[in-house]
């Protein structure tokens, strides 16, 4: 299915995976008057159920049954990060537009597929990388865009949160290698995310990661060194073992002419505001965004909705595609490659990195 022409009409969405995050999918879905959920489909039919039941649509169990019954326009992906590559490309096969949740798979060579299978069947293919629409981060970006930071020196990224031994016994996936990922695929994208698509193309990556806390497959800290296409440098420390609870998830650019960091416990607040000029906006700054939002998922998969919306039915351009998916991911495998040979690697990734060779 092409995009929409007729603006009028309401786009079918279906979900699959009933659990956390599905919350923040249904309360966007229902926020924006061009979207109508169908159906949604988890293999634990008494989740499936009790969501159609409150979402008032169908529960299925099996979720090619859902697309093939269904036939939904745009089918929403918050399955186990592993599930991501399989449940795209059957969607697209069936020509059915994707926005599949954070990561957008494990192995680079699952990301591209999904990019391929999704441009060949001519659907679009959206990933959630819902922070880059916080107000604050918006804010650093167009800071970014008009070169407010002079030559850009330095971005620090930090992610010190807490995820005790429970949050990885809780199901079969979270802290196996081959299911989740590891803590930089899961819990630090978001930042990493971030830090590329402020600072731009990277060089070259140095990295380190070790399972110093927790009994899990994957690491659970990490620290990288980034160097960047423009010259500037980038330092990563993250980490799943912070005591007491979530202490700091942020980012921090120095550049010649501004200082600026985002933090709050989901790169919602500004901290720090800096800048040589002056802006009508800048008095005003620290008020952005203050209100710390309920969970570290944020508040702002309705922007990503949004722009699906946009994307689809107006034409314009997708924020984050699989593409720019992709790319996030290349940086993580950049810092395993890095931890698994001890050296400096460059960009672009040729190899089809995956998760399975990492040993921590
Ligand atoms: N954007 C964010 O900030 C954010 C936050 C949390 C999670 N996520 C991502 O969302 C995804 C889901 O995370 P979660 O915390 O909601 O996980 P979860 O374990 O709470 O939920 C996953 C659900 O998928 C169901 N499921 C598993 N296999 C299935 C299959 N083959 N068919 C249908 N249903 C199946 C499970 O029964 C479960 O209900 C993950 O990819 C995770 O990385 C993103």
């Amino acid at each position: 299915m092409g995009k929409e022409s007729d603006n009028t009409r309401k786009y079918k969405v279906a979900l699959v995976g009933c659990g956390r995050i599905s919350s923040k999918h249904f309360n966007a879905i229902k926020q924006i008057p061009e979207l109508k959920l169908i159906a949604v489909c988890d293999i634990n039919k008494e989740k499936a159920e009790k969501a159609a039941k409150e979402q008032g649509c169908t529960a299925f169990t099996d979720y090619e049954n859902m697309l093939d019954t269904a036939k939904p326009n745009v089918v929403s992906i918050c399955t186990p990060n592993y599930l991501h590559p399989e449940q795209t490309i059957m969607a697209a096969r069936k020509k059915i537009h994707v926005l599949t949740e954070k990561p957008i798979a494990l192995s680079l060579e699952d990301a591209r597929n999904m990019v391929w299978e999704c441009k060949d069947n001519e659907v679009e293919l959206f990933v959630v990388k819902q922070n880059r629409h916080n107000p604050p981060m918006r804010k650093i970006k167009e800071a970014m865009e008009r070169g407010r930071f002079g030559k850009p020196y330095l971005c620090s990224v930090t992610v010190r949160w807490q995820r005790p031994q429970e949050y990885y016994e809780q199901d079969d996936w979270h802290g196996k290698l081959s299911k989740d990922g590891g803590m930089l695929i899961n819990q630090a994208s978001h930042h990493i995310d971030a830090m590329r698509w402020l600072m731009g193309p990277v060089e070259s990556v140095i990295g380190v990661g070790a399972t110093l806390g927790r009994k899990i497959e994957t690491e659970d800290t990490a620290l990288a060194i980034v160097k960047f296409k423009s010259g500037a440098l980038g330092v990563i420390e993250a980490t799943t073992l912070t005591y007491p609870h979530n202490l700091e998830g942020s980012i921090t650019i120095q550049g010649e002419k501004g200082t600026a960091k985002v933090g709050g416990t989901a790169l919602n607040k500004i901290d720090l505001w800096h800048f040589k000029d002056f802006n009508n906006d800048d008095d005003n700054i620290k008020n952005i965004g203050v209100m710390n939002p309920p969970d570290v998922y944020g508040s702002s998969h309705i922007d990503v909705f949004k722009n699906v919306v946009d994307c689809l039915v107006h034409n314009k351009k997708c924020d984050v595609d699989g593409m720019e998916g992709t790319k996030s991911l290349e940086m993580i495998h950049a810092i395993y490659k890095s931890h698994r040979t001890g050296k400096e690697v460059k960009f672009p990734l040729e190899g089809n990195e995956t998760v399975l060779d990492n040993k921590f």
